[in-house]
C-alpha cells in the first residue's frame, strides 16, 4: 500500500512522526509532503530531527500568506505532485490551511482521501481550524476520529458510516517521549528554577494575537501572575507584540523560542500548570498531568474539561486565582487512547483499501 502524507504546520510534524513509524513498520509505502506552511527551524526542522522523522519526499516551500493565497499556492503545487504519486491514501492531519488543500487537491484527482484527527469540533465558525476540518472531514473517504465524542460528531453530520475510532496520535508521541524524558531536569529560559513552581505558557491563535486590545490584556495577565510564567513564544506572537508595542518580558514573563517536543513535554512534566489557546497543547497538559488554563470561549478537546483538569477563560480578569487552583483528582479515564493510534490508523487504511 502507498500512503501520501500531507503536512505542513508543526502540531502535523507530531502527529506524523507515530504514522510514519506504523506505516514502516508495516512494510508500507510512504511519501511525506511538506507544503512549507511552517519553514522556521524551530517550527519545522527540529520536529523532524527529534522525532525521527524521515525527511520529507517532497517540499514545496509555499511559505506565509493570507489564507486564501497561502491555501491557493499549496493547491496549484499539489496537483503535480499527487498525480506524479498516485498513492492509494492521500492523509491529510488536523485543520490546517495545509489539510484543506490537501484535501481538496486530493479529491479532485479522484484519490482516496483519509483524514487523521477527524469529527473534532469547537462549534465557533469564526475559526479558520473549524471550516478546514469540517471541509476535510465531508471530503474525505475515511474520517479517523481520535474520539468517541469525534465519532459522534461525524454520526450526526451523516458521516458515521465512513468514521473509524483509532484513538488519538498525539498520545502516542507524548506518552513515549514522557517515558523518556521523565527524569530529566527541563531546559528553562535564565531566572526560572525547575525544581521550583511555574507555568508553561502559548499563545498564538489570531483571536488572541490579532486584537491588540486582546492580546495587550491576556500579556499583562500573564506578567502580573505570582510565580514565572515560561512563555514559548510563536513567530506571530512575537509580529503581533512588537507591531503593538507590546512587551513580552514584563513581570512574571520569561519569554523564550519555541521549544522543540522533547523539551516542551519536559517543562510541561515539571510545571505547575499551562496557560494556553493551543489545542494539542491542552490535551498533552491532561496526558501530563498538567492543570491547564485555555483562554478561549470552547474546546475541541472536551474530555479535559470534563475530567477537571482543563477550566476555559476567555476574559482574563480572575487569572491568577485560576491558574494557582488546587490540583484536580488525578484522572483514571483514557479518552485519548492508550498510546496505540498509529497501528490502529494503519490498520483501518488497510482494511478500507479500495
Ligand atoms: C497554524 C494553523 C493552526 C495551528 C498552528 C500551529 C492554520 C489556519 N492555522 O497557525 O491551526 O494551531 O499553525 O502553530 O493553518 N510564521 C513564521 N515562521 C514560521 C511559520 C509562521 O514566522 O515558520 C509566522 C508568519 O508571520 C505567519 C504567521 O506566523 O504569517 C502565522 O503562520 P500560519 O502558518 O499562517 O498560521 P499559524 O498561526 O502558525
Amino acid at each position: 500500500m502507498k500512503i501520501l502524507s500531507i503536512v505542513g504546520a508543526r502540531p502535523q510534524f507530531v502527529k506524523l512522526a507515530p504514522i510514519a513509524q506504523a506505516l514502516t513498520l508495516a512494510g508500507h509505502e510512504h511519501v511525506i509532503v511538506h507544503t512549507g506552511q511552517h519553514y522556521d527551524v524551530k517550527m519545522s526542522d527540529v520536529f523532524f530531527e527529534d522525532l525521527d522523522i524521515p525527511a520529507p519526499d517532497v517540499h514545496l516551500g509555499v511559505g506565509s500568506g493570507s489564507h486564501g493565497v497561502q491555501t491557493g499556492a499549496m493547491l496549484s503545487a499539489l496537483d503535480g505532485v499527487l498525480d506524479e504519486h498516485r498513492p492509494h491514501w492521500v492523509l491529510v492531519y488536523g485543520d490546517t490551511n495545509s489539510t484543506i488543500a490537501g484535501a481538496l487537491s486530493a479529491v479532485k484527482m479522484h484519490l482516496p482521501l483519509a483524514h487523521l484527527e477527524a469529527g473534532l469540533r469547537s462549534f465557533n465558525r469564526r475559526m479558520p481550524e473549524e471550516h478546514n476540518r469540517v471541509l476535510t472531514d465531508h471530503a474525505a473517504d475515511l474520517c479517523l476520529a481520535p474520539t468517541q465524542t469525534a465519532v459522534d460528531h461525524l454520526t450526526r453530520e451523516g458521516l458515521g458510516g465512513r468514521a473509524v475510532l483509532v484513538g488519538d496520535v498525539m498520545t502516542d508521541v507524548c506518552l513515549r517521549i514522557a517515558a523518556q524524558v521523565r527524569d530529566s531536569v527541563p531546559l528553562l529560559p535564565e531566572g526560572v528554577d525547575p525544581s521550583r513552581d511555574y507555568l508553561v505558557s502559548t499563545i498564538h491563535r489570531a483571536e488572541n494575537t490579532d486584537d491588540p486590545e486582546q492580546l495587550k490584556a491576556i500579556i499583562d495577565a500573564l506578567a502580573a501572575l505570582p510565580i514565572p510564567v515560561v512563555l514559548l513564544a510563536h513567530p506571530r506572537l512575537v509580529a503581533r507584540s512588537a507591531s503593538s508595542g507590546i512587551d513580552l518580558t514584563a513581570g512574571a514573563l520569561r519569554t523564550t523560542e519555541p521549544l522543540g517536543y522533547p523539551q516542551m513535554v519536559a517543562a510541561v512534566l515539571h510545571s505547575r500548570g499551562v496557560v494556553t489557546d493551543s489545542g494539542g497543547l491542552q490535551k498533552e497538559a491532561f496526558l501530563l498531568g498538567a492543570p491547564c488554563t485555555t483562554l478561549r470561549t470552547e474546546t475541541e478537546w472536551t474530555e479535559t474539561v470534563d475530567l477537571g483538569w482543563n477550566v476555559l477563560r476567555p476574559q482574563v480578569d480572575d487569572l491568577a486565582e485560576v491558574v494557582m487552583r488546587p490540583r484536580p483528582v488525578p484522572a483514571t479515564a483514557t479518552p485519548y487512547g492508550k498510546g496505540r493510534a498509529a497501528e490502529a490508523t494503519v490498520a483501518a487504511l488497510e482494511q478500507h483499501l479500495r
